[in-house]
């Protein structure tokens, strides 16, 4: 479960993506299932390439099973963190897991600069090779000469300028949205809705950047039903990200599924959570999302 971008990017290199279902209780990958797949792959003879990871809605993976698996196997993590900046996991921060780490600034992220991103790494010669890369590959010579073909996927020195802006006010968007989090825990608590990342993990949400309230409605309508309804008294709740083996474009990609994913695409909704929010706005996505679910389970 991810924004397709992770999975574009595995097709760009003309590499091949394999998905792997999602945890229920956060939707990150299941650690368990990563370790099958990536062991029924080799046992096959397959080359495997990479393991990309994505911190899902602001909450880090279960890299504490994730990274000495994969270390093991000499298999290389690559991490998403698009969604996860700030958030952490027993102490270190998200981006710093895998070889590699990848950040969004994109205009719906917790910080952005309307556009762009970073990577992240300890490895310098990764970094000078995606440098060079991203600006269009040129060698170090006085005219334009090239040996390879490069990409422009910079970002302008502009949008770094707003980067650094936000960025000295990302504590203080976060702490908002954990606030919108909170709110909503409480205004919901008597629904038979379950909280993505809260109740059954083995973490609350401290480490958790809060970036978007994801819940699971357990008994009454379902998600196309919550966002109809919703939409209608002009609130935009939106569907959890459709799982990359449900999209056409990737119909003949390898899976390895569990149904957890398709459930929680069915069931999941993500409530508005934009620090922007005023508690009055927050309190009528609440009593909407009470009288709808309530009605619906008489
Ligand atoms: C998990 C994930 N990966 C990658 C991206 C792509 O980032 P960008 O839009 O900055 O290319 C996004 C969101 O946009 C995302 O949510």
């Amino acid at each position: 479960m991810t924004f397709a971008a992770t999975a574009n990017a595995v097709l760009y290199t003309g590499a091949e993506p394999v998905f792997v279902d999602s945890q229920r209780q956060d939707g990150n990958v299941d650690p368990h299932l990563l370790i099958e797949a990536v062991d029924t792959l080799r046992t096959e003879g397959r080359d495997i390439a990479a393991v990309i990871t994505v911190d899902l809605f602001g909450r880090c993976c279960d890299y504490a099973s994730i990274e000495p698996a994969l270390a093991e196997r000499e298999i290389p993590l690559l991490e998403d963190a698009a969604e996860a900046l700030g958030a952490s996991l027993q102490g270190r921060a998200a981006g710093s897991f895998g070889r590699v780490a990848a950040l969004s600034f994109n205009g719906n992220k917790i910080m952005t600069t309307s556009g762009g991103g970073m990577l992240l790494s300890d490895h310098n010669d990764l970094l000078e090779r995606c440098r060079y890369l991203s600006t269009q590959a040129r060698q170090p010579v006085a005219w334009y000469e090239h040996t390879e073909v490069g990409y422009n996927y910079r970002l302008s020195n502009v949008l770094a300028a707003l980067g650094r802006g936000q960025l000295s006010r990302l504590d203080e968007m976060i702490d908002r949205r954990r606030q919108i989090r909170e709110r909503y825990a409480s205004g919901l608590a008597h629904l038979p809705v379950t909280f993505l990342g809260r109740g059954g993990a083995q973490r609350g949400d401290d480490d958790d950047n809060c970036w978007l309230t994801t819940l699971t409605v357990e008994d009454g309508p379902d998600a196309d039903a919550v966002v109809g309804a919703l939409s209608r008294q002009r609130i935009e709740v939106r569907h959890l990200w459709k799982p990359m083996h449900l999209q056409p474009v990737f119909d003949r990609a390898r899976t390895f599924t569990t149904g957890v994913s398709d459930d929680l695409f069915r069931r999941g909704i993500t409530l508005p959570s934009g620090p922007a929010l005023s508690d009055d706005q927050i309190d009528r996505v609440i009593s909407t999302l009470v009288s709808l679910i309530s009605d619906q389970g008489q």
